[in-house]
C-alpha cells in the first residue's frame, strides 16, 4: 500500500449490520460480518486517508489508525454519518436493516400471553441514497454495495441509478458462494462507464483495489 495514495483525503466507511431492537433482549438484524467494510477502512488508512469507520455490532477489532464510531441501529448509523460529514468519499459497506420495529417495548415481551406478538415495522432511512443525493457538499465519490442472489448486474445497475451513487460493488450471495463471513469475495465494479469483473480474491485485496480505484477517481473529480 502506498501511503500517499489518499493522503489528505477524508473517507467515511460504514460496516457491519445494524440491530433493530424489538425489546430489551431481542432484535432484528442482517447477516454481515463487517469483514469487507473493515478491510476497506484498513486499506484506506494504509493509503494515508483520514478514515472514519461507522460500524454496527461486529466481532472484529477496530482497525488501527481509523476513528471508529460504534453504533447499533440504522438511525444511530445515520446520525453518526451525518456527524462525520463532510468527506471526500463515502463507502457504504454496512448491511443496514431495511426496517425497524415501530414501537420498541421497554420490557421483555413475555411468551404465552395471547400468542405470538405481531411486530409493526417502519422503513429505515437509506443512508447511502441520502448521502449520494445530498446537495450540501456531497462527497466527490460515493460507493455502495449490492448483495444479490440473482440478476446481479441488472440489479446493481438499477441500484446505482436509484441511489445516485458513483459506483456499486456487486456481490453474489447465491448459495454456494462464500461471501458471508468468508475471507474471499468475487465482485463486480459497476460505474457509469460500465462493468469491471474482478477475479475472486481476499477481502483485503478487494479493499486495496477499491482504494486504488478511489484514489484515481478522486484525482479526476477534486
Ligand atoms: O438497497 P440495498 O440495501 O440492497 O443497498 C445496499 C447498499 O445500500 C449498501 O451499500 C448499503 O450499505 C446501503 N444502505 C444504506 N442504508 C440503508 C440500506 C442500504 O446505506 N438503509
Amino acid at each position: 500500500e502506498r501511503p500517499s495514495l489518499l493522503a489528505g483525503r477524508r473517507v467515511i466507511v460504514t460496516s457491519g449490520p445494524t440491530y433493530e431492537p424489538i425489546d430489551p433482549v431481542r432484535f432484528i438484524g442482517n447477516r454481515s460480518s463487517g469483514r469487507q467494510g473493515h478491510a476497506i477502512a484498513q486499506s484506506a488508512v494504509g493509503a494515508g486517508a483520514n478514515v472514519i469507520l461507522v460500524t454496527g455490532p461486529v466481532a472484529l477489532p477496530d482497525p488501527p489508525g481509523a476513528t471508529v464510531v460504534h453504533v447499533e441501529t440504522a438511525l444511530e448509523m445515520q446520525a453518526a454519518v451525518a456527524a462525520a460529514l463532510p468527506a471526500d468519499a463515502f463507502i457504504a459497506a454496512a448491511a443496514v436493516a431495511d426496517w425497524r420495529v415501530e414501537r420498541v417495548d421497554n420490557e421483555k415481551i413475555k411468551k404465552g400471553e395471547g400468542g405470538a406478538p405481531t411486530l409493526r415495522l417502519v422503513e429505515n432511512p437509506d443512508i447511502l441514497a441520502e448521502v449520494a443525493k445530498m446537495n450540501k457538499p456531497r462527497p466527490a465519490v460515493v460507493i455502495g454495495f449490492a448483495a444479490e442472489t440473482n440478476h446481479l448486474v441488472d440489479n446493481a445497475k438499477s441500484k446505482l441509478l436509484r441511489k445516485g451513487c458513483d459506483f456499486i460493488i456487486g456481490n453474489s450471495v447465491a448459495s454456494g458462494t462464500t461471501t458471508f463471513g468468508g475471507e474471499t469475495n468475487e465482485v463486480l465494479l459497476i460505474g457509469a462507464e460500465g462493468v469491471e469483473r474482478w477475479p475472486s480474491m481476499s477481502k483485503a485485496a478487494v479493499a486495496d483495489r477499491l482504494v486504488a480505484k478511489l484514489a484515481v477517481e478522486l484525482a479526476k473529480r477534486s
